[in-house]
């Protein structure tokens, strides 16, 4: 079942947890997300990020996932992750996302405020949700390796934060408190104080990037102080790879390809089952 952003941010209130957000660029992380998710029976955000358009085009995986997503027997929101421009915002849109992301954390302060509040005025004509991002985090949505530590300097400032909700009216706000994306190369910091800040001062509900590699200790703290969505990526596709190469190691008779997608899949659901039963109170059931 399709849902919007608003409404799997309203469950996570509910149920005091965050909702998991996966980067699925290609068809085994799609699938995989999807039957995770079904068996915990929880809500889902399947993410498409603009800079995985060299892995798929949004608008070859894209009518996937609102497909997949209809079918689901579990609400699954159909998100753009780190848009960067107002047309790949509309091109979600009308392919039937029901979220978007306009990151704008790079622009000048007066920039990332005028365009992420023409994303929301342009993504409530759809009636979709919108997530703007507020304060610089280093690594990217491809599982860099090479930048994994951050910079205190960056972090979010809670004081801007207020007046960028303000004045753009997102949904939710990805900010930065010591996450990276991709794989960290020191032992994350994560600033648990500034996010309880962040959830005050924002008065909407805190994103966290950079969710893999973390300790369940420290999902839960973030999850405690307000954050409700928590986006997931460069561990399951790790995961995937792993799956894939113990395959081919433990069966040297496998000469097709779709037998290592499925190892594949099925990986990458395993992997994301447990990142989601550390993020979610799975014993809730959705109602
Ligand atoms: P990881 O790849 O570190 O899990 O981060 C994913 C992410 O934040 C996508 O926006």
């Amino acid at each position: 079942m399709l849902i919007g952003l608003k409404d799997a941010l309203d469950y996570a209130e509910d149920h005091q947890c965050a909702i998991a957000a996966v980067n699925t660029p290609i068809f085994e992380s799609l699938v995989a997300t999807i039957r995770a998710a079904e068996q915990l029976n929880v809500p889902v955000i399947l993410a498409h990020a603009q800079s995985h358009e060299k892995i798929n085009r949004i608008t070859d995986i894209g009518p996937a996932m609102v497909s997949l997503a209809e079918r689901a027997s579990v609400p699954c929101v159909v998100h753009i992750d780190h848009g960067e421009d107002l047309h790949y915002i509309r091109t979600g849109l009308e392919l039937g996302f029901t979220s978007v992301m306009l990151d704008g954390s790079r622009m000048p302060f007066e920039r990332n405020v005028e365009t992420t509040a023409e994303a929301v005025q342009i993504a409530d004509g759809y009636g979709a949700g919108v997530e703007g991002e507020l304060g610089v985090m280093t690594g990217n949505e491809n599982g860099d390796p090479d930048q994994g530590v951050a910079d205190e300097a960056l972090y979010t400032d809670p004081a801007v934060a207020k007046q960028f909700v303000e004045r753009t009216g997102v949904t939710c706000l990805a900010a930065s408190f010591g996450t990276v994306h991709g794989l960290y190369h020191r032992e994350p910091k994560l600033n648990f104080d500034l996010v309880r800040s962040l959830r005050r001062e924002a008065g909407v509900p805190i994103v966290m990037h950079g969710g893999s590699g973390l300790s369940n200790e420290e999902y839960r703290r973030c999850i405690a102080e307000g954050v409700r969505k928590i986006n997931y990526y460069t561990y399951s596709v790790k995961a995937g790879l792993d799956g894939a190469r113990r395959l081919l190691d433990q069966h040297s008779d496998v000469f097709v390809y779709p037998d290592v997608a499925s190892a594949a899949t099925e990986a990458i659901a395993s992997n994301v089952k447990a990142f989601m039963t550390c993020i979610y109170d799975a014993d809730q059931a959705v109602a």
